[in-house]
């Protein structure tokens, strides 16, 4: 049975979306400031198993839900646990994923309006021969700006919409086959930049992997878990949503490592391009989001030929986040497509007017609501960003992995998993036991140490 959305045309194709919706600013810009807030080796390394323990047993579990399913992850989820006899309030995992969906969409495309501003402030020569504090500056004086901000943001969002509407099949599938070798191609250069230029590499190497357990406080893990479900994109049905097309007989397990192995290699060259720079300029490695938007701008402002590079490099970084943007949205579109009966442009531009007007309250928290705090200390930007990733995407991710684990008929599983006979059993451990409670100690341990 295929897809009444499309299919991928082979298994290559499927690695490409899979990796093109988990390879983003997750990896280029949040992995490394929040690494750095959270004190670099020992949140890395909780980072690095939460991946392989959690991360890659439920990426195969949305795969096998999404390609046993073939529909949107709200019908996906519904007709599985209908076919295997169990509760229809299973479907909520598909609810709870749409939301975070929206959620995550509604800032993910301010941060990349960020960088589509950035792209052209390059492009204009503006930070040839810049200093630290110039980088700086001009960073707050750009986000500082509701009108650039808004604006930027409009023109990602209309960006995403497009593709969307078009279908993912044609577009999408070209550009995530040439854009993401050039843009692993100019990360590779760029670690190499840093490496011989900065003349701080070790101590870039040393922030992100000296194991100093003592700096780890539940939050930072609950953060490192947080962030391995965002940059991997799971626990909200983005990869399920891929998943309903991709071709049958192809592994899974095997498939879902390629993904999870790509995704942790773009965000290790990122920390390792953007620390050296970090302490090489006297920047602070707790910068917050700014991070990557200060050192790399700097970095292309003092090398020969950086403006050029650095234009093309924010533009690669771009696509990088269109090709995430789509997937948060495909689950949404998907069901708006299957239950109402309209096309997939109406459907596109649906959830795109929600997510825009749901955004504003990010677009304004760096400049007119940068004093209005939701939760804490954190801007609205700040909430949607936390409530979404730390809380939403991991217990959306056990029920996924409870889900594929213990509810699909065994039936079901076995076919879905006739490729991987070699690692079927080490998965089905990890995705019963493991994973949710891993992700269950980890919420108590936050809940209970405030
Ligand atoms: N994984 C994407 C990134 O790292 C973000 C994302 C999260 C995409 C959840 C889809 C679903 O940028």
């Amino acid at each position: 049975m295929d897809s009444q959305h499309g299919m991928w045309s082979s298994r290559t194709v499927f690695v490409l979306a899979a990796a093109g919706s988990a390879v983003g600013l997750g990896n280029i810009w949040r992995f490394p400031y929040v690494a750095g807030e959270n004190g670099g080796g020992a949140f890395v390394l909780v980072y690095l198993a939460c991946i392989f323990l959690i991360g890659i047993p439920i990426m195969a579990s949305e795969i096998l839900i999404g390609r046993a399913g073939r529909q949107s992850p709200i019908n996906s989820v519904r007709t599985l646990s209908a076919g295997s006899g169990a509760n229809p309030l299973w479907q909520a995992v598909g609810w709870m994923g749409a939301l975070a969906g929206f959620m995550i969409l509604s800032f993910y495309a301010v941060i990349a309006g960020w960088v589509l501003s950035y792209v052209l402030q390059l492009g204009a020569g503006t930070y040839n021969g810049a200093d630290a504090e110039f980088a700086s500056n001009a960073f707050s004086d750009f986000i500082g700006n509701v009108w650039s901000v808004v604006g930027c943001y409009t023109v990602f969002m209309a960006l995403t919409i497009f593709i969307t509407a078009r279908g993912v099949g044609r577009g999408l599938e070209v550009a995530v086959k040439y854009l993401m070798p050039t843009l692993f191609f100019l990360l590779i250069v760029l670690v190499i930049y840093a490496a011989v230029t900065s003349g701080h590499f070790m101590e870039g190497i040393a922030f992100l992997f000296s194991f100093d357990v003592e700096k780890l406080t539940w939050n930072s893990v609950l953060i490192a878990m947080g962030q391995a479900f965002f940059t991997l994109s799971l626990g909200m049905g983005a990869i399920m949503a891929y998943g309903a097309y991709m071709p049958k007989d192809v592994s899974i397990i095997g498939t879902a490592t390629t993904v999870a192995l790509m995704d942790t290699a773009v965000a290790l060259m990122s920390g390792l391009i953007i620390f050296p720079l970090v302490f090489a300029n006297g920047l602070e490695s707790s910068g917050g989001p700014g991070l990557m938007f200060i050192t790399l701008p700097l970095a292309f402002g003092q090398m020969s030929g950086g403006q050029f590079f650095g234009c093309v490099f924010f533009i690669l970084v771009t696509f990088a986040a269109i090709t995430s943007a789509i997937s948060l949205v495909e689950p949404a579109v998907a069901w708006i497509v299957e239950r109402m009966k309209v096309s997939r442009v109406s459907a596109a531009l649906i959830v795109g007017g929600f997510v825009w007007i749901l955004g504003l309250g990010s677009a304004f928290s760096s400049n007119i609501w940068a004093d209005v705090y939701i939760v804490g200390n954190m801007t609205f930007l700040d909430t949607m960003d936390y409530v979404s990733n730390n809380i939403i995407l991991p217990l959306g991710g056990i029920l996924i992995a409870l889900f594929a684990g213990w509810v699909v008929d065994k039936k079901i599983r076995d076919e879905q998993m006739a490729a991987d006979l070699l690692y079927y059993p080490v998965w089905q451990v990890l995705t019963r036991f493991v994973a949710p409670i891993a992700v269950s100690i980890v919420f108590l341990m936050t809940f209970l140490n405030g």
